[in-house]
């Protein structure tokens, strides 16, 4: 992972319609369970949207996030009460069974061990505890699934992987988190808007949008619409919330 590339997203990601309030922020609160008086750890933070969403159930609030322009962001806009650490998921600077509730939303597709940083989840929550993932997945369909990677790589090459929900629930199992909450959503983005936030040049914008568009099936599996104002198109994402064993 590239920490100075997340440095310099810090504009675009904070202006992200997506990320402010898209289809899986309330159900990624609202499966954590937090009310007031819970400590709940916010992993991958970036400009904080998840943090502070969390921060208005009342609970106390860490958030973390590799880059340090990202946490500084976060760390500094208006708000009551958040606190943070500069921290890699893969190695959370937490003691075990810290945290009620741990969330990590639109972040588990740039982590290069996804089973290492689930452990490292499930270990600082506590026994009871809940660990929340949000994030776009891949679709069951083999030739979708490589055309969403082959897309997401030259979008962004610190993208890693998306997995499709099995796999993440096989995941959940394997770090001692029983998957109690399955909840799919389509998130809808501004072609343009989602490359800027990559820094995508003009051509390989235009690679990208001949790959959304060169053939009815991608078009139809991605929902990709073409306007005077603007070019669409939708990523299959999941919100799952395991429980720790007691
Ligand atoms: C799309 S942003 C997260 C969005 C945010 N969670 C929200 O709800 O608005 C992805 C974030 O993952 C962070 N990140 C990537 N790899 C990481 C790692 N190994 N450990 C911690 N954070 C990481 C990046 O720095 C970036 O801020």
């Amino acid at each position: 992972m590239d920490r100075p590339a997340f440095d310099d997203r810090v504009a675009g990601y904070a202006i992200s319609q997506t990320h402010r309030d898209g289809p899986t922020l309330q159900p990624t609160v609202e499966f954590t369970t937090a009310h007031e008086n819970n400590r709940v750890l916010d992993v991958s933070t970036g400009t904080g949207f998840t943090a502070h969403a969390l921060l208005r159930t009342g609970a106390q609030v860490v958030a973390t996030d590799i880059s340090h322009g990202m946490l500084r962001h976060t760390l500094t806009s208006p708000s009551s009460g958040l606190t943070g650490a500069l921290s890699d998921t893969h190695r959370l600077a937490f003691a075990n069974n810290v945290f009620d509730a741990v969330s990590c939303r639109h972040a588990f597709h740039h982590y290069i061990d996804g089973p290492a940083a689930m452990h490292e989840m499930a270990r600082v929550v506590r026994p009871g505890g809940r660990v929340v993932i949000a994030d776009t997945i891949a679709p069951e369909d083999d030739t979708a699934a490589r055309a969403m990677h082959e897309i997401e790589k030259i979008r962004d090459p610190s993208h890693v992987v998306n997995r499709p929900v099995a796999d993440l629930l096989e995941l959940f199992e394997s770090a001692g988190l029983d998957p109690v909450q399955t909840k799919l959503a389509e998130t809808e983005l501004l072609f343009d808007p989602w490359c800027d936030r990559t820094d995508v040049d003009k051509k390989t914008r235009d690679g990208l949008w001949e790959k959304f568009t060169r053939d009815k099936a991608t078009k139809l599996m991605f929902s990709v619409h073409e306007s005077d104002q603007h070019r669409t198109f939708s990523w299959p994402n999941a919100i799952i919330a395991g429980v720790r064993a007691l």
